[in-house]
């Protein structure tokens, strides 16, 4: 074997998150104190004053509208406490499975997870770092379906026989002494990302099965896949792969997912930017404004895979030929979309909706679709100062005739949040909201591709990292989470991103004027995490030690209307300083109607708690627990010291994994 060396890159790549890349004049609503300070008369009762009143900030509490009426599901549960155990830790009365680990072998014949598996072995296998995920019921059953999951990234030093021994952190591969990487190694990692499709029964035991048979199948960062919509077909698009500009390989960095109404699954595109060099003298705002910069170096320097292969060198965006076609410079413009995937289908290629547009697509949420009304979803672009998006369809829904073609016709919106509690979508459509040629978005196509620059034009409000979003399934009523922004300085914060050095983040809510389809809506803060002092709950209350929480990321509203809510403190502060108090990340409940939020889960060493999805019957919960012993350090690992063991014990390789949790008595999960 080649001798190895630690590779390593921008400690910004290797981190995964969006490097800060909105440098526009929207306003930051610095100046807004009088009108917050007038806001205060919406409060609900005296406590929310009086707790708005003691904090740094006067906060519009959940007391500006009320949600359905009556008391919310129950959470019959009793709260656990936080943990800093290699362990998964649920409720009494409460069992949890640990099953498909990354790099189970999905076809019969194929080898389960080894380190000196190879490329061909883990396109058959399930991929790594498990996040946004759906069951998809088998008839109707709840005890059969198709589980589809998500794979965020990866960490290839868990994942190749040549890192053992060396010096490597979560960021790091192993690469030759010329800075070029094994390409089995670098075709490995592409098919570790993108979709699992695995065929789950459960048994007469109680417990969840793989099913080896023709409906398991992955999608990878090497698929060949279709663009629809505005942006398919343009110049934008026009590579050697694809001179048309109508196909691309592959989906990178799918985080949370969502699911059609027409029964597809929807998987995100959110830190691709990391993937791709450049070496142009100037990159324009296509890859600029998403954080490419000048360099010759990558997340995992895939485009420096040796024999210069045409799947590996299109991650070096620089201008080599004649034209867009001979080359891959235009590589990074087909990344950053929405991507359907119809699990049943295993012949039809996924599809990227582009109309959805291009950023940082943390995932998307669809509202409760209603015949002859529009489809309409909900996007976060997941980095600091970044926007919250709306599409809503051209065409009606009809549900003997809907499929994903009602994604490639309508308006993109981006949301602007007012201080006294109203908000309004800014179409991000031409000639609407300064959207001309003359500054600068010559078409639809343009404005899709330059999302994130349509919506500073349109004067977009700078969040603090949009994450997921939940659709309340009886009120419509929209919940995100914002999960942290410790760059916003003090005079930036305005009424929806209420706190400077946002540590902790915390979570909006917003009801549309009218129909899901209005461009008003009115919008409230339900939660902002932290510690007992410095977080609040929906009433303005402080948590209790049951409720503490941090870095909200994961969201979902299951049909008894319980948001389930799941954090993602970054490995690199984990059980430190002031996130010390929250122990491992974890996942809660809230109840929407009294804002009770009750700690349900607490995962293991090094890992986040990412993606969520019940069986119809709601008496299985799946939950994925994602990158554990990220937080071991370089030094233990070249010594074969890792910070987490989990889910196979001893002395194993930790990988993500996904958990089957249900109750002893066979009872609802949550009630
Ligand atoms: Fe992939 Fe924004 O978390
Ligand atoms: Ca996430
Ligand atoms: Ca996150």
């Amino acid at each position: 074997m080649t001798q190895q060396l630690p590779g390593t890159t921008d400690p910004v790549l290797a981190a995964g998150d969006e490097p800060q890349s909105n440098a526009s004049g929207n306003a930051y609503f610095g100046d807004i104190l009088e009108t917050r300070l007038s806001r205060r008369s919406l409060l609900r009762g005296s406590l929310a004053a009086a707790v708005a009143g003691a904090m740094a900030t006067s906060l519009p509490f959940g007391g500006a509208f009320a949600g359905q009426g009556g008391r919310g599901p129950s959470l019959g549960f009793a709260a656990i406490p936080t943990s800093r155990a290699d362990a998964v830790v649920v409720p009494e009365g409460y069992r949890v499975q640990a099953m498909i680990p990354w790099g189970t072998s999905l076809a019969e014949g194929t080898p389960d997870f080894a380190p000196d598996n190879g490329a061909d072995d883990q396109a058959q296998q399930v991929g790594s770092h498990h996040d946004g995920m759906h069951f998809f019921p088998l008839d109707g059953r709840s005890d059969e379906g198709l589980l589809v999951l998500n794979h965020e990234y990866i960490e290839p030093r868990f994942m190749h026989a040549a890192a053992a021994g060396l010096a490597l952190d979560s960021g790091g591969f192993p690469e030759r002494p010329d800075g070029s990487r094994d390409a089995d190694q670098v075709r490995r990692e592409l098919h570790a990302h993108g979709v699992s499709i695995v065929h789950l029964r459960r048994g007469d035991d109680g417990r969840w099965h793989l099913i080896k048979d023709a409906h398991n199948r992955r999608v990878t960062g090497l698929t060949p896949m279709r663009l629809a919509g505005p942006v398919a077909g343009s110049d934008h698009v026009i590579t050697r792969y694809s001179p048309d500009g109508r196909m691309t390989r592959g989906t990178l960095n799918n985080c949370a997912n969502g699911v059609t109404p027409w029964g597809t699954y929807m998987a995100s595109e959110e830190n691709w930017a990391g993937y791709f060099a450049n070496r142009a003298e100037t990159i324009d705002r296509r890859q600029a404004r998403y954080g490419i910069t000048r360099r010759d170096t990558s997340r995992y320097q895939w485009h420096k895979a040796a024999g210069g292969g045409d799947e590996f060198v299109r991650f070096d965006a620089t201008p080599r030929g004649a034209s867009a076609a001979e080359d891959y410079r235009n590589e990074p413009h087909a990344f950053g979309y929405m991507v359907e995937i119809d699990p049943f289908d295993a012949e039809a290629a996924p599809i990227k909706r582009t109309h959805l547009g291009r950023f940082a697509h943390e995932g998307v949420v669809f509202a409760p679709a209603v015949e002859g009304e529009p489809v309409v979803c909900y996007s976060g672009d997941d980095a600091r100062f970044e926007y919250i998006y709306k599409f809503v369809s051209a065409r009606p829904y009809h549900a003997a005739t809907a499929d994903g073609s009602l994604l490639d016709e309508g308006t993109l919106y981006a949301a602007k949040f007012h201080a006294d509690g109203s908000g309004e979508w800014l179409a991000l459509a031409p000639g609407e909201n300064g959207l001309t040629p003359e500054n600068g978005f010559a078409d639809l196509a343009d404005i899709l591709v330059n999302a994130r620059s349509a919506a500073d034009t349109a004067g977009a409000t700078k969040m603090d990292r949009p994450e997921w979003g939940a659709v309340d399934p009886a009120s419509g009523q929209v919940y995100f989470t914002l999960t942290n922004n410790t760059r916003r300085e003090p005079g930036q914060e305005d009424a929806a991103n209420p706190r400077a050095n946002n540590t902790f983040g915390h979570i909006i809510r917003w009801r549309e004027a009218g129909g899901q389809d209005a461009t008003r809506f009115q919008w409230d803060i339900f939660l902002l995490a932290g510690d007992r002092d410095s977080g609040r709950d929906a009433n303005g209350a402080p948590l209790d030690d049951d409720a503490i929480l941090a870095s909200p990321d994961g969201l979902w509203m299951d049909a008894e209307r319980r948001l389930w809510i799941q954090t993602d403190i970054s490995e690199s502060v984990m059980n430190d300083g002031i996130y010390e108090v929250f122990g491992n990340n974890q996942m809660l409940v809230a109840n929407p109607e009294s804002g009770e939020l009750k700690r349900f889960l607490t995962g293991p060493i090094g890992q986040e708690i990412t993606g969520v999805t019940m069986t119809p019957d709601r008496r299985t919960l799946f939950v994925n627990v994602q990158h554990p012993g990220a937080t071991t350090e370089a030094s233990a690992f070249a010594a074969g010291d890792y910070a987490s063991h989990w889910p196979d014990g001893g002395d194993a390789i930790p990988r993500s994994a996904t958990l089957a949790i249900s109750r002893e008595d066979g009872g609802i999960v949550g009630a």
